[in-house]
């Protein structure tokens, strides 16, 4: 078995917004990888830069003229001397020179070039035998904020967690059966509704975030009694596309309302009682690490999760860890560019009690190596939305997955701190 690489191949196709996007195949002796890069639509200010000037096209080129020359000849086995050689290539400390894009698709390519070389599936090479966890699916129901382009609430995203689930098929299971009530909710409730859904497939509604919670609240707990186990909720704030720096506040436009940071504190300490929160990503903007412990030392089973505090970046994790603000991260590979970048930041938030949240991006193509990531690196929970071909192709490898492990197959160990 050689992990030898003999070609890179790489080329442009679409997400599911229609944008361009890279998609790269890794060519080894005995083995063949293939991944494409998605794109965020409220991203964080700290992300990788996603392609060098030119974009796609000049993203291609470089793979064509140069990474393609200076990988051959590597072992794909190494994912982390693969991972260096493209920040050395790159030269920059953001990735500005080839595009984390570019290193996304490469190394996510590679990993499953050195696991195909081997007749093994992604999460085994990665994760060894012993891999046997699945995650708990946090899926999106109702979308708001910068996902949606009318009105609609001002929380970007108002997800299901069926924490209670034994197996992931069950899990799953719950969330389109919660999604789908939801739907039926939101035709009755809300006039003008047309079945319109974002991105993500999340319904989009002329709601308010209040009317969002107590759809969310009836629809979770309906579905809890009917499967027989508990279906708990949360939301993503994505609070920095709300947050104004000039006037230090918080603008709720669909509500009407400004919050500063105190408001914003007593208001998401309100929600989390008063609808039992399990999950509250980004409840302030991406600068503000200590409200963040704030609100964690004020709640209880509950997750605090950053995303565009983190950034999947392992130096900023490390801050909020000093300061313990939240209690979980979401890892996007593609905001740090490298797998190995994002395995750094994975173990980190394992020691240190953090709960790894892989996600999805808004923008998104059929790719399913997450759904890899997350049994490979027992991460509790994959944030990848409930129906939507993207989405589909990581929830559907889950339950492959899950398939292959048969009587092995475990639920991953969640704890709602
Ligand atoms: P994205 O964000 O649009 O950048 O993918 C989704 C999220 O905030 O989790
Ligand atoms: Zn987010």
């Amino acid at each position: 078995m050689s992990s030898i690489i003999e070609d890179l191949i790489a080329r442009k196709v679409f997400n599911n917004r229609g944008e361009e996007t890279i998609e790269v195949d890794v060519v080894t002796a005995n083995g063949f990888g293939r991944a494409s890069a998605p794109a965020g639509k409220s991203r964080g200010k700290n992300e990788v830069v996603y392609y060098p000037q030119g974009g796609v096209d000049a993203a291609l080129k470089k793979i064509d003229e140069q990474i393609a020359q200076e990988l051959a000849g590597l072992n794909a086995d190494f994912q982390e001397e693969i991972d260096t050689t493209l920040h050395e290539i790159d030269g920059t400390a953001n990735f500005k020179g080839i595009g984390g894009n570019t290193a996304y698709a490469v190394s996510l390519a590679n990993a499953e070039a050195a696991a195909n070389s081997h007749g093994l599936l992604l999460f085994q090479f990665l994760g060894g035998n012993a891999a046997n966890m699945l995650p708990y699916p946090l899926g999106n129901c109702i979308s708001g904020g910068q996902h949606t382009r009318g009105k609609a609430p001002d929380i970007q995203e108002f997800l299901a967690l069926p924490h209670g689930a034994a197996t992931f098929l069950e899990a799953q299971t719950a969330n389109t059966l919660i999604h789908k009530k939801i739907g039926d909710m939101l035709k009755k409730k809300s006039t003008g509704f047309n079945g319109g859904k974002s991105d993500e497939g999340a319904w989009i509604a002329n709601i308010t975030s209040e009317e969002a919670f107590e759809t969310m609240t009836k629809a979770c707990e309906e579905v809890g009694n009917e499967v027989d186990f508990e279906c708990g909720f949360g939301i993503d704030v994505a609070s920095s596309g709300m947050w104004k720096e000039k006037e230090e506040k918080y603008i709720y436009e669909r509500e009407g309302t400004k919050r500063d940071t105190a408001e914003q504190l007593e208001y998401l300490i309100d929600l989390t009682e008063k609808y039992h929160l399990t999950y509250v990503e980004d409840p302030f903007h991406e600068e503000d690490f200590e409200s963040f412990a704030e609100l964690t030392r004020k709640t209880k089973n509950c997750l605090i999760c950053g995303d565009d505090l983190f950034t999947t970046n392992n130096e900023r994790l490390s801050q909020g860890i000093k300061q313990r603000a939240g209690n979980a991260i979401i890892i996007k590979v593609n905001q740090v560019g490298t797998l190995t970048d994002a395995t750094d930041t994975i173990e980190n938030a394992q020691r240190n009690g953090y709960t790894n949240v892989v996600s999805h991006r808004s923008g998104d193509t059929t790719d399913w190596h997450i759904a890899h990531l997350a049994v490979a690196y027992k991460c509790p929970i994959i944030k990848t939305g409930v129906v939507e071909g993207a989405r589909i192709a990581k929830l559907n490898e889950l339950l492959r997955i899950e398939h292959f492990l048969g009587n092995r197959a475990r639920m991953a160990d969640l704890k709602l701190t």
